[in-house]
């Protein structure tokens, strides 16, 4: 077995922009463990650009994307001097794919059939581009995480089903060749670990009922970090609400208002209780969105400085090392796997 420290691992799937739900739900926890778990844990930040390419994509901009995502992290505090903190794309480590194929002649057809995501993703597509790949994303997700010795792996709800579908394909593959693969924890034990956070989920904006997604057709009610301040605020201000006519933090019957909260707490740096209850019982739903519509202006004009300020060198020489170190690592699991199933 490695002897190498457990990793905590994530990465987003490259689709459109990326949006303040990403930003504060994911890229900041991550940014977190980076800064204070490398002495415990290996830290693993990849873009899953594979993954892009499951939905239909405009191919031109795949390359903008993936590195609009790895500024991004940098602009966001991802530390580039941390030894045991490896930042990497997926496509540019083989193993991926090579471990990929091995898993998918291990996967039953009705285990994947199952998953809610993919039941959800090729609803919203026309039967001739529903792809294969989407079909056996969870599958790369799996080889993503059980290359590296992964223990924890931070993301939202969403992702539950394919970490659980992660924990059973690693287990199928140990208990009939032995210990081949470090098996992550339980979403459970990964809620527990990783405390508060872990499940934060930015709403739509016209939609306060469902999360601020990537896939939003018209960007409505989606905040992209790449929109201008002012077409945010635009956006902040046109945000659907409740005809209650008084401010109450309380999702189940103000979900819109109390989006609006959180994302004012978040942006301006305060907790959500605290705003809460400086706005509880008011009645002006125009003043809290002026309120949230300057933070997130700020927010955003702070966030595209940091932007023009990064060391692309720097960025370079931080991928080209993880990437090296993560073929290393991933080639060591992959052969182990190739050994056991006799093809070396
Ligand atoms: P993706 O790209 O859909 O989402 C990236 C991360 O962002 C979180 N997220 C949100 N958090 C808060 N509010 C929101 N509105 C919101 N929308 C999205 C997601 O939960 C996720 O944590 N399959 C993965 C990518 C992936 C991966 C992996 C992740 C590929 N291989 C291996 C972990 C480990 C995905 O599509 O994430």
């Amino acid at each position: 077995m490695n002897t190498q420290k457990p990793t905590i691992l994530t990465a987003p799937r490259i689709s459109s922009n990326l949006h303040i739900g990403n930003y504060f739900g994911a890229i900041l926890p991550m940014i977190d463990m980076a800064k204070h778990r490398s002495d415990d844990y290996q830290i693993n930040m990849f873009i899953a650009d594979l993954h892009g390419l499951t939905t239909p994509i405009d191919y031109s901009n795949v390359q903008p994307l993936v590195w609009s995502y790895l500024r991004t992290f940098v602009a966001a505090g991802f530390p580039l001097d941390l030894p045991n903190v490896y930042l990497y794309r997926q496509s540019h480590i083989p193993a991926h794919s090579e471990l990929t194929w091995i898993l998918d002649c291990f996967t039953g057809m009705g285990e994947m059939a199952r998953m809610t995501q993919f039941k959800d993703k090729s609803a919203k597509l026309s039967e001739d581009r529903i792809s294969v790949g989407l079909f056996n994303y969870p599958v790369l997700m799996a080889a993503d995480i059980l290359l590296y010795n992964t223990r924890y792996v931070p993301v939202g709800d969403d992702q539950t089903q394919h970490i659980e579908f992660t924990r059973d394909i690693g287990e199928r593959i140990n208990n009939r060749f032995g210990e081949i693969f470090t098996i992550p924890e339980t979403a459970k034990a990964q809620h527990e670990f990783f405390g508060k956070d872990q499940g934060l989920r930015i709403r739509d904006l016209q939609d306060p009922t469902k999360k601020m997604s990537k896939s939003d057709e018209t960007g409505k009610g989606v905040i992209f970090l790449n929109d201008t301040p002012e077409q945010a605020r635009k956006k902040i201000m046109t945000a659907a609400t409740d005809s209650r006519g008084v401010i109450h933090y309380d999702y189940a019957t103000q979900p819109g208002v109390s989006n609006l909260i959180e994302m004012h707490a978040l942006l301006s740096g305060q907790t959500v209780a605290a705003v809460a209850a400086e706005w509880e019982g008011k009645s002006s739903y125009g003043e809290l969105k002026t309120a949230v519509a300057a933070s997130v202006s700020d927010f955003l004009t702070d966030f595209q400085h940091n932007l023009t300020t990064i060391d692309d060198a720097l960025l370079k020489q931080k991928l080209a090392s993880g990437e090296a170190a993560m073929r290393t690592l991933a080639n060591a699991t992959l052969l182990r796997v190739q050994t056991a199933v006799g093809l070396r």
